[in-house]
């Protein structure tokens, strides 16, 4: 079954093995044989209503939220906010006049979400939760849900739940994006896409190995690491040094690449790890400035690239997939760096001191 761990050494491994299986299943799930998002048409109604989308949520869920607003705003035109859930909930924004809350949770059940939603319930505010687990709490208490299908996840760090999240929200933008008749909505391809990224995902997983001794190399002893990236490589950046300081324990920041000079660069020493993101056309090229930068003061580089970016010297090269999905493929590598980053300084992979799964305390 699928909880089962078979031999599998860990559920992140096996978890990390299972995405392009769940990339496959959301197509399924939300797509018909002529490749048409298959949602609920009240949700698209909503959103479509909607003048601004409100994302909620934490962990790595609230890090899925912000690929997820660059990918609905290109493909619906609205505008869309993402908020922590301990944030929002008490110090609260001025709203526009037509929210549209959408709530991400893996488990369906944080408190700190739930809060939220309760708050929104009391305005009539109309919501969506995206979760792995129906009948959670969110679920339940939403007005609508969308869910994951992405099979339990274990572990607890958050890996195909991540990437899950990322997919289904895409599906609806693009429901929504068809809806209203824009252009870049309609020539987005979406079934097809994600066909693409479940086997290029294949490819990244069956570079399990070189990940492995790349790490040896640079995460065995080091005390910090960074990751850098502009746009989505940013968004990827937050989401793979969470992944890597919550197992590792290495202290792990992800940065945007251009804050790098304000104040940052001050904490590069010989030999920092430097983990950079490079997969967005229009800033690959100021995002290895930053690099370059980087190394001068003698930070150890790594670079996860896409081929059509890629320099020879990258250590991670990625083939090329829809520019707006490149991060449902650039995270691969990240959670493979985390997960034999834990092995080798031999942690419990899944189960890390002081965190738990499910968070259902304030
Ligand atoms: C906990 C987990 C994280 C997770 C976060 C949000 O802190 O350890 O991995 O991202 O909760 O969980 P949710 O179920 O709401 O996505």
């Amino acid at each position: 079954s699928d909880i089962e761990k078979g031999t599998y050494p860990y559920y992140m491994l096996k978890e990390i093995d299972d995405q392009p299986t769940v990339m496959r299943r959301v197509v399924q799930e939300y797509t018909d044989s002529f490749g048409e998002t298959v949602i609920n048409q009240e949700i698209i109604d909503h959103v479509t209503d909607s003048d601004r989308i409100y994302i909620i949520a934490c962990g790595t869920s609230y890090n899925a939220g912000w690929v997820g607003k660059a990918i609905i705003e290109k493909m619906t035109n609205t505008p869309v906010e993402v908020h922590l859930s301990s944030e929002f909930g008490y110090n609260m924004p001025l709203l526009s006049e037509k929210p549209f809350f959408i709530f991400l949770s893996q488990s369906g059940e944080t408190a700190d979400s739930r809060q939220v939603l309760v708050q929104a319930n009391e305005f009539s505010y109309p919501s969506l939760t995206l979760t792995n687990v129906a009948g959670s709490t969110l679920s339940r208490e939403a007005d609508y849900t969308l869910l994951l299908h992405a099979g339990p996840e274990i572990a607890v760090a958050s890996t195909k739940a991540y990437t899950a999240q990322i997919a289904v929200l895409a599906v609806l933008a693009k429901a929504v994006g068809d809806h209203k008749g824009n252009q870049s909505s309609l020539d987005f391809d979406i079934a097809h896409e994600l066909s693409v990224i479940a086997a290029v995902m294949e490819t990244m997983i069956d570079e399990k190995m070189v990940i492995s001794q790349l790490v040896e190399d640079y995460l065995a002893t080091t005390r910090n690491a960074f990751y850098i990236g502009r746009g989505v490589d940013y968004y990827v950046s937050m989401e793979a040094s969470l992944k890597l300081k919550e197992i590792s324990y290495i202290q792990a920041e992800g940065f945007a690449a251009g804050e790098l000079k304000h104040g940052t660069i001050a904490l590069i020493e010989e030999g920092t790890p430097v983990f950079g993101v490079v997969t967005d056309k229009k800033t690959a090229a100021h995002t290895r400035g930053n690099l370059k930068e980087v190394e001068s003061r003698g930070a150890h580089n790594f670079v996860i690239s896409l081929q059509s970016l890629a320099k020879e010297t990258d250590q991670v090269i990625i083939p090329d997939v829809h520019p707006l999905l490149t991060p449902l493929v650039s995270i691969i590598p990240t959670q493979l760096i985390a997960y034999f980053a834990t092995l080798q300084r031999g942690y419990d992979v899944d189960k890390p001191r002081n965190l738990a799964k499910s968070v259902t305390v304030e």
